[in-house]
């Protein structure tokens, strides 16, 4: 992918993004009906973004890693393919950096206060995850790029270990009563992590391969090795799919919580109430 079409490919991105967030805000005045735009909602819409620009991309970069490993397609069409995967790429990465900043402050709004001290590692994570993760992109093949790259799977080393150990704190401690859901959340979250880590390697391995098909061509060997790096990192991205679907399961249902009992006991009351005993949801 040369600058003009990555420039083109940004700005399609950019405009599709804001007309999203547009539509969304669209949709959440109309059903609330108050004609005001909350914070909460602001950063409701962004966690929901999230998930879009995490799963779609990821969807994109698994199709084109598919063509990577076509050996009945040209070496173009290939190489080519892997400038997508790569640019694509960096997404949901994007995403995974904002995920628990995004999270940790809608669990607020769920009734889990945070100390203050909890505020300044939840609130600068993301921002700086981010930078990390766009400077190892855009410095990539620089010793700058390769240095931060590393410290980014530092940090994602770090959340895997430190999340499911906090989680298990605030467990035990009953903090999370409330909003058991949300370690569940949090739990997937770290798995999704350690998932994406896995799966790297094999992604990773990939990239001198693709060096190679570009610089002289495919062979037999060559097909072999990209097609079983396509392989062995498909189960770990199809995990990372049924978490992030399971994740957004229980953010919508939040079973556990209070909220969702009460929906449950409406559902109840409405069946006895109906004619026939037919159950609706309220
Ligand atoms: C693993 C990836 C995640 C995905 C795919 C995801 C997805 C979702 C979805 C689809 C919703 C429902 C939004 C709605 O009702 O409009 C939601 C709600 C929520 N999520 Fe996540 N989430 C993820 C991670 C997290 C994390 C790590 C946290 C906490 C740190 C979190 C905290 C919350 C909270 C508190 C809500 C409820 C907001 C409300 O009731 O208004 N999520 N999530």
């Amino acid at each position: 992918m040369n600058n003009k079409q990555r420039k083109a490919f940004f700005a399609f991105v950019f405009t599709g993004l804001l007309l999203w967030f547009g539509y969304a805000q669209a949709l959440t005045l109309s059903i609330e009906s108050d004609y005001v735009i909350t914070s909460y909602e602001v950063v409701l819409v962004l966690h929901e973004l999230l998930l879009v620009f995490w799963l779609g991309p990821d969807i994109g970069v698994f199709i084109w890693s598919n063509k990577v490993a076509n050996a009945e397609l040209s070496d173009e069409v290939r190489t080519t393919a892997a400038g997508m995967m790569h640019t694509i790429d960096l997404f949901p990465r994007i995403c995974i950096s904002l995920m628990l900043t995004v999270g940790g402050i809608l669990t607020e709004v769920v009734g889990l206060e945070h100390a203050w001290w909890q505020w300044i590692a939840i609130l600068p994570l993301g921002p700086v995850w981010l930078t990390l993760v766009l400077i190892a992109y855009f410095k990539e093949g620089t010793s700058v790029g390769e240095t931060v790259a590393k410290l980014d799977k530092w940090l994602r080393w770090i959340v895997v270990i430190s999340v499911p150990i906090s989680v298990t704190y605030a467990t035990s401690i009953g903090r999370m009563d409330s909003a058991p859901w949300v370690s569940a959340k949090l739990l997937i979250f770290a798995a999704i992590v350690l998932l994406g880590l896995l799966a790297r390697r094999h992604l990773d391995a990939m990239q001198d391969d693709i060096k190679k098909l570009g610089s002289t061509g495919s062979s037999d060997a060559l097909n072999e090795k990209l097609i079983g790096s396509v392989k062995s990192a498909r189960p770990y991205i199809f995990a990372i799919w049924a978490g992030l679907a399971i994740a957004s399961w229980l953010g919508i249902e939040q079973p556990g919580s209070a909220q969702s009992e009460m929906r449950s006991a409406a559902v109840t009351v409405t069946g006895d109430l109906a004619e026939g005993g037919k159950q609706s949801w309220k």
